[in-house]
């Protein structure tokens, strides 16, 4: 049998997308396919964790043995993930949530009239953030998107955001990130840095997880 390093683990993941409504018919969201963070619940309940996996709207498979909280908006994911926070051992933040949504959501579909129209935004809430904020926090794992100065930002990121870890990688690459099956990730905890070299986003998981179980136990 493979041994489980995460045994007995509770893992609180947030995944994929989020879509903020503006009328019933339309919404503003991004292209994340949810493909890393459900690798990474897959990945983390072969290790042994009980997984908690806040989703946005994507078209994957649950994994097997995963409890999924499928959400809309990053109102839902921020409460449905707050809900489950509680006791857990570790969380992961790799959802793409929408940075802002409508400051007022139609009742009905807008109809057509001017030239132009404006939408007034409102800043949504930071849901890994809000969970690092916790007096009795989980290990906290952030990531970050960027296409320059990967590491200033994501260490930047890191403090910023109270995180105990944070996983970079670069979108500007083609063929990794966004919407890919492949990804490589740049991972940078308080005292240290390990780079973890471009693979499917299976492999990859599992590598993060295991990287992320050697650290937990020094917390
Ligand atoms: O600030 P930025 O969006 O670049 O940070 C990315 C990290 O923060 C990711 O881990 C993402 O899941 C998380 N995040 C969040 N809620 C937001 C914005 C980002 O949980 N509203």
């Amino acid at each position: 049998l493979a041994p489980k390093p995460l045994a007995g683990k509770k893992l609180v993941i947030t995944a994929g997308p989020t879509q903020e409504a503006i009328d019933p018919v339309r919404y503003i969201s991004n292209h994340s396919s949810g493909k890393m963070g459900y690798a990474i619940a897959a990945a983390a309940q072969q290790l042994g964790c009980r997984v908690e996996l806040v989703s946005g709207p994507c078209n994957l498979p649950s994994p097997y043995g995963v409890n999924r909280h499928s959400v809309v908006s990053a109102q839902q994911m921020l409460d449905t993930s707050l809900s489950l926070v509680n006791n857990a051992d570790i969380f992961i933040g790799c959802a793409a949530v929408a940075d802002y949504r409508a400051a007022d959501q139609a009742q009905h579909k807008i109809k057509k009239s001017q030239a132009t129209m404006t939408i007034e935004l409102t800043r949504n809430p930071d849901v890994l953030a809000s969970v690092a904020a916790l007096d009795k926090r989980p290990f906290t794992v952030g990531f970050a998107a960027e296409t320059q100065d990967i590491e200033k930002y994501a260490l930047d990121k890191m403090q910023r955001k109270n995180l105990d870890m944070i996983a970079a990688n670069n979108v500007a690459l083609t063929g990794q990130g966004f919407g890919a099956d492949q990804n490589a990730l740049q991972v940078f905890w308080p005292q240290g840095k390990q780079t973890l070299e471009l693979a499917d986003k299976t492999a990859l998981a599992t590598k993060l997880m295991l990287l992320i179980a050697e650290h937990i136990n020094k917390k």
